[in-house]
């Protein structure tokens, strides 16, 4: 039997609920598909901060580079200061696992989730590919006359064109393997921000290697009208980092919101993780309100990587058959006792045929 090892980082706030029921999806999804998953269990988080002032040691750092994937939570508490955890455990991964792909798949289960006038599934089913290590989030950020009335700040939009290639290839190869339109959608402001010729240079060399992709080119404004207006204009887009935060949002939000939309923060080839798009909702915490079933999309992303692609399918046709069938009432918060929602998609998976 297949087995992976993978990494749990349940992290803070609604974190550990929404874990405990994606890990019991991927326990079943395990059993009918015939893989085992061991699961190791990290502590870190803001607890652990304020026990240890740790954020992520490296010999831990070490154990889960071997590992196969990375499951999180979600990391964010304000009982730490704004950003240091989140910074310390998520930034650490995505630069120090160089995780350069964010991939976030923006698709409608049912109709009903979409805050939009007569969309229907079929008409968002898209995918954005952001780049997930460079930009101003990777940038020092320098304060001139700090406090003073000339202060001035600033964090450089930085990209290289070994990142820039490396992300636009990526995605020209997903807009290939997806086949729905084969087109790839270039996402910049070049316009405003001429550094980001980088990307329309990259973009444009290596398309000639992919004439079966058909190319698009939109500035990010136009991207967030064009994904209220017209989301089924979208098939495969890839943006920068700083862009792709934000308008991956968005598209969680035409989806059916923050219950639902999941991401792999992927390195091909290597471990990869995996996390709902959410935060820790600490309003939330421990009311077993929160909804896990974006976690469970994080795990059904985590098969498909593991090339456990049978697996990954059945996790996502059995929140669809769940929600279009209304036995699942919702995606949002306290629609259903957290743990009811993973009984439910153990429930359906476990009528597949087991294959083993
Ligand atoms: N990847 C991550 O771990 C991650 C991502 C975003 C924010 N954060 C951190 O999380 C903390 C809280 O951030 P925030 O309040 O801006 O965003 P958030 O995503 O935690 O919560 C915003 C709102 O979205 C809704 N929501 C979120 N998750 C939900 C779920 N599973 N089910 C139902 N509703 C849900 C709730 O109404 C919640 O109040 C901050 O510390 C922030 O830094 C972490």
């Amino acid at each position: 039997m297949t087995e992976y090892d993978i990494a749990v980082i349940a992290g803070d706030g609604i974190g550990p609920e929404v874990t405990r029921e994606a890990l019991k999806v991927l326990g079943v999804a395990g059993d009918v598909f015939g893989f085992h998953v061991r699961g190791t269990e990290f502590p870190f988080g803001t607890d652990h901060w304020l026990a240890t002032k740790e954020l992520f040691p490296d010999p831990a750092f070490e154990e889960v580079r071997g590992m196969h994937a990375v499951l999180l939570g979600a990391i964010g508490d304000p009982r730490a200061p704004v950003g240091l955890v989140e910074h310390g455990v998520i930034m650490r991964m995505r630069v120090g696992l160089d995780l350069y792909v964010n991939l976030r798949p923006v698709k409608l289960y049912d109709a009903r989730l979409c805050p939009l006038k007569d969309k229907r599934p079929e008409d968002v089913d898209l995918v954005i590919v952001r780049e997930n290590t460079e930009d101003a989030y990777t940038a020092k950020p320098e304060f001139l006359n700090k406090g003073g009335p000339d202060e001035v700040s600033s964090q450089p939009m930085r990209y290289t064109r070994k990142g820039t290639e490396r992300i636009i290839r990526y995605a020209f190869e997903l807009a290939r393997k997806r086949n729905k339109h084969r087109k790839l959608l270039l996402i910049d402001k070049t316009n405003a921000l001429p550094a980001q010729d980088l990307w329309t240079r990259v973009f444009a060399e290596v398309a000639r290697e992919y004439a079966d992709v058909k190319t698009e080119h939109a500035y990010i404004d136009a991207a967030c009208m064009w994904m209220v207006k017209n989301p089924e204009w979208f098939d495969v887009a890839v943006t920068t980092n700083l862009f792709g935060d934000i308008i991956t949002d968005l598209g969680a939000m035409v989806q059916g919101g923050m219950g639902i939309a999941a991401s792999g923060n992927i390195h091909p080839g290597r471990v990869s993780l995996f996390e709902p798009i959410h935060g820790s909702a600490p309003k939330y915490a421990g009311k077993n309100v929160a909804c896990p079933v974006a976690a469970i999309m994080a795990v059904s992303m985590m098969c498909e990587y593991l090339g456990q692609r049978p697996a990954a399918v059945a996790i996502e046709k059995a929140v669809i058959d769940l929600l279009v069938s209304r036995r699942l009432k919702g995606v949002g918060t306290g629609d259903h006792p957290t743990n009811e929602v993973g009984d439910l998609v153990a429930a359906e998976l476990k009528k597949v045929p087991a294959r083993v």
